[in-house]
Formats: C-alpha cells, structure tokens, sequence
C-alpha cells in the first residue's frame, strides 16, 4: 500500500480522534457513546452534530470506548488509506465487543454511503449504517438496533444541512470552531468520492450561520472557520429581504459580528472564487489573509481529465490576482501525484505551477482509484506504484523548501497572533496562529491568555513553525 507523504498532518488525514466527556447543561444521561471521527473537517463537524442529537437522546459522551454503549465511527473514503485505517480500527472493536455483546457499533460518515448495506455483509460486528444525511433518524435506528435488528440509513438529501441543529463542542480549544456551512459538492472532479458520499450541493440558512457564529463568539470564541467543499458557490435565497447571499456577503455578515472575531474559511475551488470575495476579504482586518486553493495538477492536459474546468494558465493568473489585491496572503494547496496518463512533462509542469503560487504548505497525495468515480470508470490508474512515489517525494522536498522559504521571509516582520493555547513542546510556550494561517509559538509573557491576541515580532523559524516573542505595546485588531 502506498503511504501518503505530506509534510504537515493532514485534515484527511487527521485519524481516530476521540472526545473526552461532555457535560451538558448538566443534564444526566442514561447511556454512553463514544464516537472516532475520520477524514476531514466537515466530518469532524458532523459529529458536532451527531453528539447534539445523541444528547438529546439519552446519550451523553465518553473518551473511553470500554465504558461505551454505543461505538460510532464517522467515517472517510477520500484514499484507499482511509478505508484501510477504519477497517483495522474495527478489528479492535470487534475483540471489545466479545467481552461485551450488548455494545452496539455504528458506521458513519462517507465509507458508510459508499459502501450502504453491503458494509454489514462484509464486517458482521457491525449494527448500524448511517449516511451524512441521515443523522436525525439515529434516536430511531438506535432503537432498532437495540432491538437486535441491523439498521440503514444511507439516504441522501438534496435539503439538509442540520441549520437547527447546535452543535456540540467536542475535543474543542474554545478558542477557533468550525461552522459548516453548505453540504455536498456538484463539482465531479473525476478522481474525487465525494459527490458520491455527499450527495447534491446545498447551502445552508445564512441567518442559522451568522447566529451560530455569534454565538460561538458570546461563548468566548475567537476564530470560526466557514466549511464547504466548494464554498464559493455558497448561495441562499434569504426570504426576509427577498435577496440572495453570496459567499462574499455571507463572509462580511459573519465579519461584521465583532471585529475580534477572526474569519477563516475552506475549501475554495480556484474556478468559483470571486473578486468580490477578495475585495470583501481586503476590506475586513478579521477576515484571514490566507487561502486553501488546491491545484491538484499544474498539466492542463491532467486538469482536464480530472475536470477541474482550468488550465494551468487560469489557475496561475487567478494567484497572481488574489496576490494583486491581497498582497500579503497566505495560500495553501492539494496536489495529487501520478494521476491516470501522467507523463514526466504533466509532473514537471505541477512542480512549475508550486514554484509559481509559492504555496506555505500543501497537502500532498499519490492518486488513489476510487470505485464508481468518473476517472476509475473511464481511464486507467497506469501510472506505477514506484513512479507515483518518487513524484510525490519530489513534491514534497519541493514543497517542503517553498515553505522554509516562506518562513524565512517573515522573520522581522510583526504578526497579530491569536493564542490557541500552549505549545506542544512546552507550557513556558504558547502557540498561535497569524493570519495567514502559519503557526507561531513564542514564550509566555505579560498576563494573557488563551483567546487573547497579541503582537508577535519573527526571530526564527523551521518549516513548519514561526518563533518569536511578544512585542508591546499590544494592538488591538482592527487597527492596521
Ligand atoms: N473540496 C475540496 C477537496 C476535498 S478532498 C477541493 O475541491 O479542493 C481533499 C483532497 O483530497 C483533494 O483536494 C485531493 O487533492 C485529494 N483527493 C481526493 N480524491 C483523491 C484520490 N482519489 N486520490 C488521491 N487524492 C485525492
Ligand atoms: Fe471532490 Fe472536486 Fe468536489 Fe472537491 S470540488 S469535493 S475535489 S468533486
Ligand atoms: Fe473523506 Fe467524506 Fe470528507 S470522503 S474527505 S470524510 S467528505
């Protein structure tokens, strides 16, 4: 099997993390779950979700699957990896459920869409099936399951998107929260699952959104990231004032909350972002200066087959636009290595396009065949094994210097940080983001506190990592 190599740990790649307790209103519960969550961010939001409608149910959370009487794994299958991962987590599952049978395990999430009923014929342990958008039928296929029958749910809406739903905080920082809002992705990119494990496109109550935002910020958080697979195609139909809201509009409702609300937002899809998006972010101090604009390939011949609806050269004339009206932003990217037909040429065409956008980071992948997708349909998944890693290696080394570069860059310079909390390495050491996104630690200093912002001048730095220290006098953001 083959590894995907990246220099940062991935949002797909963020594997098996589980909650610790939740404590609610103080309400007792009569059961626990325990809930994994796999892939990326708007999983790990749904099971925000998935524990808001649990709550109301009886169950409360546990961090301790021994004690649990319900097991859910939320599941991905953007990579064979990720598949591979959830089923030796299952393994597990299965010796704790030999010690106790009344355990119920559920699968959620998009291995759960994809695979449907098909997934109880291959893991016998398991007792429910659960897709995106079936999650407020999960009180009842509980029940059905308690019931000792296996319970499917694997029906896709073209409507939901949970607006009413709270989420609740699991495994949060209490300082950045991520806010989903639209579902789905129409986009058919052919080598990509989700339009198959998410269903249709479909954006969520832009009033619902800005009320969760205030309300995260009530609550003394200080970071919301907007979530979507392709949010620039963001719209909703506000009834109220019998007009449309744009992502762009949706960006300056929530920025409007109060400027010490920091905004950030992913994914932008590089055919929908908009100018007004970055003249609205160009307007706003609280609106980040960083952009996730995957490239996937820098061959026009390979975009096309992969129907990313851009050639090389649109996609280098739209950084050069975001860099013209937003000079100091942050861009990231996702770049998938030994697509279908790749050739040496398409390969050194995407190390090109990563020298030309200079990215910070990226995300980077070998191309793994995922069934039913138009690119597993149509072409062969020829290039080999071998040939994939080495390319991939060469787009992460390259990568890996973009970034060192970047970072280098910066030190001199000054940055508002918001404190995320201590360090990884030290508790002398808090960790922070600028916003552009890269991470900062620097010492302890002055009485501040997680949640806090603070003006941080550059001293050092890794690949990774900017270091500095607290510069006074501190500024408020808002002002430049
Ligand atoms: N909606 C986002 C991406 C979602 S999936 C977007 O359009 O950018 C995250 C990333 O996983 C993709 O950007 C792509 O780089 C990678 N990916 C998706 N399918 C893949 C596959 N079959 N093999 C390897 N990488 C894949
Ligand atoms: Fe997949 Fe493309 Fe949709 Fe992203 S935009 S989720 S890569 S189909
Ligand atoms: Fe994975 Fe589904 Fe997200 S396939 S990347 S969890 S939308």
């Amino acid at each position: 099997m083959l590894e995907s190599l990246s220099s940062k740990v991935h949002e797909e790649e963020r594997q098996g993390e589980a909650y610790a307790p939740a404590t609610v209103d103080g309400r007792s519960f009569r059961k626990k779950f325990y809930i994994e969550s796999y892939g990326c961010q708007m999983n790990f939001s749904d099971s925000e979700i998935v524990a808001s409608i649990l709550n109301d149910n009886g169950f409360g959370a546990t961090g301790n699957y021994a004690e649990a009487d319900l097991v859910l794994l939320n599941t991905c299958s953007i990579r064979e990896k990720a598949e591979q991962t959830v089923r030796n987590r299952l393994q597990l599952f299965r010796q704790v459920k030999k010690t106790k049978p009344g355990m119920l395990i559920g699968v959620l999430g998009c291995m759960a869409e994809r695979l449907k009923s098909k997934f109880l014929e291959e893991e016998k342990l398991i007792d429910m099936v659960v897709g995106p958008d079936a999650y407020r039928t999960l009180p009842q296929l509980i029940d059905e399951a308690e019931g000792g029958q296996k319970a499917v749910n694997v029906l896709l809406s073209r409507d939901e998107t949970y607006a009413d739903i709270a989420p609740v905080r699991l495994d949060s920082n209490g300082v950045s929260a991520f806010v989903s809002i639209m579902r789905g992705c129409n986009n058919m990119c052919a080598f990509c699952v989700v339009p198959f494990t998410r269903g249709r496109e479909r954006s969520r109550d832009a009033a619902s959104i800005v009320r969760e935002c205030a309300g995260l910020f009530e609550q003394g958080f200080r970071e919301v990231t907007l979530l979507g697979q392709n949010v620039d195609s963001y719209y909703w139909f506000d009834e109220a004032s019998d007009k449309p809201v744009t992502f762009a509009q949706l960006l300056e409702q929530v920025a409007l909350i109060d400027p010490l609300l920091r905004v950030r937002f992913s994914t932008s899809h590089p055919k929908d972002i908009t100018d007004e998006v970055l003249y609205t972010m160009a307007k706003y101090e609280n609106i980040c200066k960083y952009i996730h604009l995957p490239v996937q390939s820098g061959s026009t011949r390979i975009l096309q087959l992969m129907n990313r609806t851009y050639t090389r050269e649109w996609y280098m004339a739209k950084v050069d636009r975001i860099l013209e009206i937003l000079p100091d932003c942050g861009l990231s990217s996702d770049v998938i290595a030994g697509f279908c037909t790749e050739t040496e040429e398409d390969h050194q065409d995407t190390l090109r396009v990563m020298a030309h956008a200079r990215y910070d980071m990226s995300y980077m992948f070998f191309y793994s065949e995922r069934p039913g997708t138009l690119a597993a349909r149509r072409y062969a998944d020829d290039v080999p094994e071998a040939v994939k890693k080495r390319r991939l290696d060469e787009i992460v080394k390259l990568q890996n210097r973009l970034s060192l570069e970047k970072n280098r860059e910066d030190v001199g310079k000054t940055y508002t940080v918001l404190i995320e909390g201590d360090s990884r390495k030290s508790s002398a050491d808090w960790r922070g983001r600028n916003s552009q996104n890269k991470v900062v630690v620097f010492p302890k200093a002055g009485s501040y506190q997680k949640g806090d912002y603070v003006r941080v001048s550059i001293e050092d730095c890794t690949g990774a990592t900017l270091i500095g220290r607290i510069v006074e006098p501190k500024m408020p953001l808002g002002k430049k």
